[in-house]
């Protein structure tokens, strides 16, 4: 059963009526463009079709009472006394409505139903998917008009000042903003966007390593503050305003770990923008090897990666149908994407599963993906 089915007849049985909305948003897989967007830089994800859902109905009162399928937990709370508590799930939801009432806007309660199939955990924005659910879920039934870079601002706000992990910008841009058949080359300063199409005949493989690291959070924020302080130094606001060249002028004015993080970011957004013109001509090849090139820099220069990553991408570049693979997100654990060949992308799954078993121990989950749509009332 689809999980639109799912949260419709749950609700159903919780509430004794059928929903008056269905929202759903998305989670997301990064072709190219990691470390870079809280650099100002340039990202190029895609939404993908695994999502969090909410179906939901308006009260009269100012309450939001809502049940959690995957966790089987029902949480209430009123939007005009918001407070943190220890449930995990909910505090996306929460916190969304704070921002929003920070931010000024008329909440309408609601009761709902939620569930989601992107994987927790696993660096395909599950939190992203559900703060954006959560957005279109209020701005469905409040004065709210839907402006797809605010609500990513909103949910990265949430985020940041009531989950309190500071990420950047990207995975909720790219699960507000999304379209169908496309990634989206975002400007992580500006929040412009520009589509940019799959090329044809190919297809996007999310590998699942199933390692997860808990530090992620402590070594990200190391990352960041690296990047700030070599943005200091080169005397700008951030990397992004860093050329190349002038880069390979000065970098000897760095210290060593200093000039490799300088050095993935720079490159990186580079690559990032090769590779949305790469996409626009077809040209696959180009693109896989532009997303080689990312992960030997997110390897070695940016060390965010992990054994289990380098090894399901040397399972993947192994592979003929393959044209390029890298790890994506965060790092330290988690997913790595590849770009292969359309019609052998299951056999590509089947057999990089088996390699990275042999080699590694562990199951990995595969993905075949599709690009849809960033969040919407269904
Ligand atoms: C996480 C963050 C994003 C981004 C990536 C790395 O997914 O949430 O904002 O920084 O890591 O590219």
């Amino acid at each position: 059963m689809s999980l639109e089915k799912t949260v419709r007849r749950s609700f159903d049985r919780l509430y004794g009526t059928a929903p008056s909305v269905v929202v759903r948003a998305p989670g997301r897989v990064n072709l190219i463009g990691e470390h870079t967007d809280y650099n100002d830089g340039f990202v190029l994800p895609m939404a993908i079709d695994r999502a969090a859902w909410i179906a939901l109905r308006p009260r009269t009162d100012s309450e939001v009472h809502v049940h959690s399928l995957d966790f089987d937990e029902t949480v209430t709370f009123s939007l005009n006394n918001l407070e943190k508590s220890n449930s995990k799930w909910a505090e996306y939801i929460k916190g969304v409505a704070w921002v929003l009432r920070e931010r000024g806007r008329l909440l309408t309660g609601w009761d709902g139903v939620v569930a989601g199939d992107v994987p927790i955990g696993a660096g395909l924005s599950s939190s992203a998917a559900l703060e954006l659910a959560t957005a279109r879920a209020f701005a469905s039934i409040s004065p709210i008009a839907w402006d797809a870079a605010e609500m990513a601002r909103i949910g990265q706000q949430a985020e940041n000042e009531w989950v309190g992990v500071s990420c950047g910008i990207m995975d909720q841009m790219i699960s507000a903003a999304g379209q169908a058949g496309h990634a989206l080359l975002i400007d992580c300063r500006s929040l412009e966007t520009q589509l940019v199409p799959l090329p044809p005949g190919t297809a996007v493989v999310v590998l699942d390593t199933a390692t997860r690291r808990g530090l992620v959070g402590s070594a990200y924020n190391e990352r960041r503050a690296q990047c700030e302080a070599a943005a200091q130094h080169f005397g700008v606001k951030a990397l992004r305003d860093v050329s190349l060249a002038e880069f390979e002028a000065r970098a000897g004015e760095l210290d060593a770990v200093a000039r490799r993080r300088a050095r993935h970011v720079i490159s990186e957004n580079a690559r990032t923008l090769r590779a949305a013109e790469a996409m626009r001509q077809g040209d696959a090849t180009e693109l896989g090897r532009l997303m080689d090139a990312s992960h030997i820099s997110l390897r070695d220069d940016f060390e965010v990666s992990n054994d289990a990553l380098n090894t399901i991408v040397e399972c993947a570049q192994r592979e003929e149908s393959c044209y390029g693979a890298r790890m994506t997100g965060a790092g330290f654990g988690g997913c790595a994407v590849a770009l292969v060949q359309g019609d052998a992308a299951e056999t590509f799954a089947a057999r990089v599963a088996a390699d990275y078993l042999q080699h590694s121990g562990l199951n990995a989950s595969v993905y075949v993906c599709q690009a849809t749509d960033g969040a919407s009332v269904v």
